[in-house]
């Protein structure tokens, strides 16, 4: 299975999804996509011998369809069998949504269906949850939403601020995404649950 993924800045997710494909062989990266030509990502997926491409959205403007009317070149070219979006922060149109559904993925750093849309950490601290985690789902046009695939929770410890609570679910992120999307590639859909 060919899989791009989606980032918009330091893409660690990327990197793990990457790393367990090469050192496993369970699907294969064929291209790295971002909005932003500055992301740090673009340079460890480079760093990783993936293809990279940036599509700056900033010259569209609020043109959400011509920008991704853009993105798109690239990203038929590379002829994906999955589209994982991964710390990707652009609201995609249902018609791009469309062209991919059912086999692209997102990962969102709450535990769905709370908290989507930003912010998800101070949102679970000011709520005074026991309890974060994140979501691995399929893309559907609305946003955050869409079957979930796979789940990983957190404790919320005392004296934790948001940026305290966000260091400890990406940590599971990285364990989360690479277990989903090694199953969903085999057509196992049954969901990760850490
Ligand atoms: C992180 O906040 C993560 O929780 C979310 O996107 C942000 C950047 O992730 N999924 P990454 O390091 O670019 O993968």
């Amino acid at each position: 299975k060919r899989v791009a993924i989606l980032i918009s800045g330091g893409g660690s997710n990327m990197l793990r999804l990457v790393e367990t494909m090469q050192a496993e062989g369970y699907a294969a990266p064929v291209l790295v996509a971002s909005n932003d030509p500055g992301a740090a990502g673009l340079v460890k997926a480079a760093a990783k011998g993936v293809p990279t491409v940036a599509v700056d959205h900033r010259p569209f403007g609020k043109d959400r369809a011509a920008f991704e009317a853009e993105l798109l070149k690239p990203l038929l070219a590379a002829a994906p069998d999955v589209l994982c979006l991964a710390g990707f922060m652009r609201v995609l149109t249902p018609g791009f949504v469309t062209r991919f559904a059912g086999r692209m993925l997102n990962i969102h750093p709450s535990l769905l269906p709370k908290y989507p849309g930003l912010h998800t950490h101070q949102r679970a601290l000011d709520a005074g949850d026991a309890e974060a985690g994140c979501t691995v789902h399929e893309v559907t046009p609305v946003l955050d939403d869409g079957p979930i695939l796979g789940q990983a929770r957190v404790p919320v410890l005392p004296g934790d601020d948001a940026e305290m609570l966000a260091a400890r679910v990406l940590t599971m992120e990285h364990q989360l995404y690479p277990a989903v999307l090694r199953r969903f590639v085999a057509g196992d859909r049954t969901p990760v649950l850490l």
